[in-house]
């Protein structure tokens, strides 16, 4: 499915606590600096228009999220959401996942990894481009705490399978277990714009979560 056009951004408000540059994180890494205070954190990869780290920001608000977005952008619509949201507990960073988790994200410091609805690539060629690989699989592993969970849902079948044979080849992580289906009756029961959309269109969503052991 293609991406729609995103709304020109307009706003007054100020963003610098809701959206950074991926310069602006701390050096070296600090989410004590980030987020001015100490709690689980949970990284999103790949946000788009931020709905999953509004909404699990608000309900879970004992931890911190960090989206971490590619596309500047998007990475700072959602940082606008955030902002309007008044969510203290929520920045998204523009940025590549992979870059953030090679010279930054430690071992043993995420309570949870998500990452819904990933870039397909369609073509063989551009494969080696995805975001669920061999690469995320051994920094989920490392990164995780024990007990932490990586969240792993897409729309395209094909991704789905070889994105949890990476996993299970390429870590020590336990799974793939199958996170309940939720009820559709409203935009809360969807965790991203992608879902929601694939799931009006009457279309499947693939699930897995990954734990690692304790
Ligand atoms: C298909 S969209 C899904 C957005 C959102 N997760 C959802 O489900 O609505 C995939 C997003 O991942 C972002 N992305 C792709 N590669 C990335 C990377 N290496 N690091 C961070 N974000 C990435 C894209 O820019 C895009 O916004």
């Amino acid at each position: 499915m293609g991406r729609r056009a995103l709304r020109r951004i307009q706003t007054e408000l100020d963003l610098s606590h809701h959206f950074k540059t991926y310069d602006q994180l701390p050096r070296p890494w600090s989410p004590e600096l980030l987020f001015g205070r100490t709690a689980p954190l949970e990284l999103e990869i790949g946000s788009g228009k931020g709905l999953f780290l509004c909404s699990a920001s608000q309900m879970r608000p004992d931890n911190n999220f960090l989206g971490v977005e590619i596309a500047a952008r998007y990475a700072e619509y959602c940082g606008l959401m955030l902002a309007k949201e008044g969510r203290p507990n929520a920045i998204c960073v523009a940025g590549d996942a992979l870059q953030l988790f090679n010279e930054m994200i430690p071992d043993n410091s995420l309570a949870a990894i998500h990452v819904y609805f990933p870039d397909p690539w369609w073509k063989s060629r551009h494969r080696k481009r995805r975001v669920v690989r061999d690469e995320l699989a051994r920094h989920a592993e490392r990164s995780l705490v024990p007990g932490g969970v990586l969240h792993f849902w897409t729309d395209v079948e094909e991704y789905f399978h070889s994105g949890v044979e990476a996993i299970l080849q390429d870590s020590k992580l336990e799974g793939p277990f199958e996170p309940p289906e939720l009820p559709a009756t409203h935009d809360l029961d969807y965790r991203t714009h992608f879902e929601r959309r694939t799931r009006l269109a009457g279309l499947p969503v693939y699930r897995s979560e990954f734990r690692k052991r304790t």
